[in-house]
């Protein structure tokens, strides 16, 4: 690939047809579940086939040799070696594996940011009801102030928990990128601080693998948890679990298997590679995803035409929401430094409160889940955009990805679209 192709944001650096997206769909939210190709798919049946056609030498043999061969396969990409990692389904298992392991005190406390995942502070409240144990959340930033740098902006992230630090600090849950507000954390700058506090950090890597460069040794968390059936485009139930080797001895899986009996320097591997029968496909077929992805130009190339294509469609939607001078000013981004792949655009107060009554067609569920969605997103469903509208502390944001199948001028009809929804108010 050329570098006329990599920055090219006029079409899809991947054709949609790569995937199984519905054509008429625009896809601007791969945040939420992440999207696999289909060839990668294809693959993932193919080795279930070979699973099913003889399942116990498949799962006593060939299993164990793939699942490493997998691993091997991760390192560059983690940046940490293969006896450092194990995998778990998803984020929220990794999460939930390290809370469960840790050995709790009354009166613990664990900080974690106002834009955390919400599923991870319901684990939280969860185990702070068991073990008596004290949340505090800390206030970190949105946009900018007046005249501040990156730094001063990172340094307020950082002061947001600094300011809830004692001598109780249990744990730092740190957000490499937020849900809500899509925000790339210094993780750094978090974890140096948990350790001048004596405080074990677990960073919660959800969108990282694949959307940012990673070297998870030299970053020395205590944990480190990231999906790659997000960004990495693996399949679906495919998440990391990186452990400091320190703490490989103290980390156990929500489900314990055979691995229970295996000697002590290989019990974390050979209990995490083995959770009980089910589907390890998923993992299994990360080569073929990282082949897919070197065939259509690397990680780098996408990684880098992802985030221009993001920065540019930041911009544009801004401008259109924001586009007079008053409402301008009461507008306040975050730094450019500190979006990727995704980007959160506050909502002008009228499309905030778009009324539920303005909808054709209400949510097609009755569900707890589908009656949350703000009128808005449902507005769109309706005509054919799948982008999400999330109720923050910051106010109303509308949350843009930017994947290698979408194109600038798909951003460009939901500006449009927005403003039309807008002039019906
Ligand atoms: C920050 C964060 N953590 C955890 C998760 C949970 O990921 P999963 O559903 O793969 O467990 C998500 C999902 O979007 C997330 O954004």
């Amino acid at each position: 690939m050329n570098q006329k192709q990599a920055t090219d944001l006029e079409n899809p650096l991947i054709a949609k047809d790569q995937w199984l997206i519905e054509p008429k769909l625009r896809f601007l939210n791969h945040g939420s579940f992440g999207a696999c190709p289909i060839e990668v798919l294809e693959h993932q049946s193919h080795l279930r086939a070979q699973m099913e056609s003889s399942l116990v030498r498949y799962n006593l043999c060939e299993l164990p040799k793939a699942i490493e061969q997998a691993k091997q396969s991760l390192t560059n990409i983690l940046g940490c070696a293969t006896q450092d990692f194990c995998f778990v389904s998803n984020a929220s298992e990794g999460v939930m594996t390290v809370l469960n392991s840790i050995d709790w005190k009354a009166g613990d406390e664990v900080i974690i940011s106002q834009d955390s995942y919400p599923a991870c502070r319901h684990m939280l409240t969860h185990l702070s009801l068991k073990h008596d144990l004290v949340i505090k959340v800390a206030q970190t930033p949105f946009g900018v102030l007046a005249n501040e740098s990156f730094q001063e902006w990172n340094a307020r992230v950082v002061q947001a928990f600094a300011d809830l630090c004692t001598s109780n600090t249990r744990l730092l849950l740190i957000d490499h990128i937020t849900s809500p507000t899509a925000l790339i954390y210094p993780v750094k700058d978090l974890i140096t601080l948990a350790k001048k506090w004596n405080a074990l950090s677990l960073v919660d890597g959800a969108h990282a693998p694949g959307q940012l460069a990673l070297d998870l040794t030299s970053l020395q968390a205590d944990f480190y948890v990231g999906n790659t059936h997000k960004w990495l485009l693996t399949p679906k139930s495919c998440a990391v679990l990186y452990v400091s080797p320190k703490w490989q001895n103290k980390i156990f899986p929500l489900v314990l298997s055979h691995g229970y009996l295996a000697e002590s320097e290989q019990r974390f591997q050979a209990l995490f590679s083995w959770t009980g029968t089910r589907d390890y496909t998923p993992m299994i077929a990360i080569p073929k995803t990282i082949a897919w992805l070197n065939k259509h130009g690397g990680l780098d190339h996408i990684r880098q035409r992802n985030n221009t294509l993001c920065a540019q469609a930041r911009q544009l939607l801004t401008q259109a929401l924001w586009h007079d001078e008053a409402s301008q000013k009461t507008l306040a981004l975050p730094p450019i430094q500190s979006i990727a792949h995704m980007a959160a655009i506050p909502l002008p107060q009228d499309l905030a409160n778009f009324p539920l009554h303005k909808l054709n067609h209400p949510s097609p569920s009755s569900s707890a889940s589908a009656s949350r969605i703000h009128p808005l997103q449902q507005a769109l469903w309706a005509l054919d955009y799948e982008v999400p509208i999330i109720e923050t502390a910051h106010g109303t944001l509308l949350r843009i990805s930017a994947q290698a199948y979408n194109s600038l001028d798909e951003y460009q009809a939901l500006a449009h679209t927005l403003l039309e929804l807008r002039n019906t108010l």
